[in-house]
């Protein structure tokens, strides 16, 4: 195995040795399999390929200090791996199929989950796609489900650092569209926003809610949340924002372990005053602090551009020691 220097990593795709596969034909999955090959081979009619019928998730393993590993929450992506299904008519995938698939390819690639001090992770990738012979705008004959995996270090620059976003004139999913299952069409809609915003040197675009574009929804990579000097912990609310876990585990924590009031409600963008703090969070983006961001109508700055605010560091260290094995996790959180 190639030495890799854990603690400069970024997120960035390496080739690992194993991946998991299975196949849904004829109103059944096959027994999912390891494979060293990581090129898909499919049909030139895959509805994946034409009309975007796939849906993917993201979750991550960490090395604790005793060498073991933990899964953080690998149920609550096979839940929403499933919403997403639906949505696009594919087949479900057993959640326990899900997690022991996450749970082969982990054990496989063990070699390649980096150590407890690194800050480095495994992010796992499972991936749901309709494939065979088809033209028609209808579901596709036959499904892939695999599951890959690689070392990866934070998402944007710095990990648990200030960076700046830039709100998007564009619009990442219609209220009743796809915006609240992970699906690729979602992303490829975000692509070109966030290719300006980093050309300008901004992180990612912070996208509006598409039917007035007075309140932030999301970004287009995490969630968003703020910090109000009152103690609460808001997220946006709305049909077309992606349910991240990282982002559902935070309202817990907020309010749990560091007595906060927890808000999911409207964010206007008129009314970012009240914050002392913002962030992006998910799975691979982890906690981002947000330390300024361009409104279109002035560049509001919430706790500093360069240092990170005490609430936020704090529910990173909950978050991030509960994934770690540090903290005490709650209940079912740890697989
Ligand atoms: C994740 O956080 O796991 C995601 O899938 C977001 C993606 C932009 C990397």
């Amino acid at each position: 195995m190639e030495k890799i220097d854990w603690k400069n990593l970024g997120f960035n795709y390496i080739k690992t040795p194993y991946r998991y596969l299975a196949e849904y034909k004829d109103g059944e999955w096959s027994k999912g399999t390891l494979t060293e090959d990581n090129v898909l081979h499919i049909h030139e009619g895959s509805t994946a390929l034409h009309y975007g019928q796939q849906c993917f998730e993201g979750l991550k393993a960490y090395r604790c200090e005793d060498d073991s590993i933990n899964l953080f929450r690998p149920y609550e992506n096979a839940k929403r791996l499933n919403r997403s299904a639906e949505r696009l008519r594919m087949p479900l995938v057993p959640e326990e199929m899900f997690v022991e698939a996450v749970k082969e390819v982990v054990k496989a690639n063990e070699g390649f989950v980096p150590p407890h001090d690194s800050g480095a992770t495994l992010y796992i990738r499972p991936l749901l796609i309709g494939v065979g012979p088809n033209i028609g705008v209808s579901p596709a004959p036959e499904y892939v489900f695999t599951v890959f995996c690689m070392p990866v270090g934070p998402y944007f620059k710095g990990g648990l650092t200030a960076t700046n976003f830039i709100v998007s004139e564009f619009d990442r999913a219609a209220p009743m569209g796809t915006g609240a299952v992970k699906v690729g069409g979602n992303y490829a809609a975000s692509l070109q926003p966030g290719k300006e915003a980093q050309e300008r040197n901004y992180s990612d675009c912070v996208y509006l809610d598409p039917a007035t574009h007075t309140k932030i929804e999301e970004v287009g990579s995490a969630n968003f949340f703020g910090i109000t000097a009152d103690n609460q912990f808001v997220t946006p609310v709305s049909p077309s924002i992606l349910p991240s876990i990282t982002k559902y585990s935070l309202l817990y924590l907020a309010e749990k372990r560091l007595g906060m009031t927890a808000v999911e409600g409207d964010v206007y963008l008129d009314q970012l005053d009240q914050f002392t703090e913002a962030g992006a969070c998910g799975t691979a983006a982890v906690i981002s602090p947000i330390g300024g961001l361009e409104t279109g109508n002035g560049f509001h700055v919430f706790y500093s551009e360069t240092e990170v605010g005490p609430v936020t560091t704090r529910l990173y260290n909950e978050l991030v020691g509960i994934q770690f094995g540090d903290v005490e996790a709650p209940e079912g959180w740890i697989e």
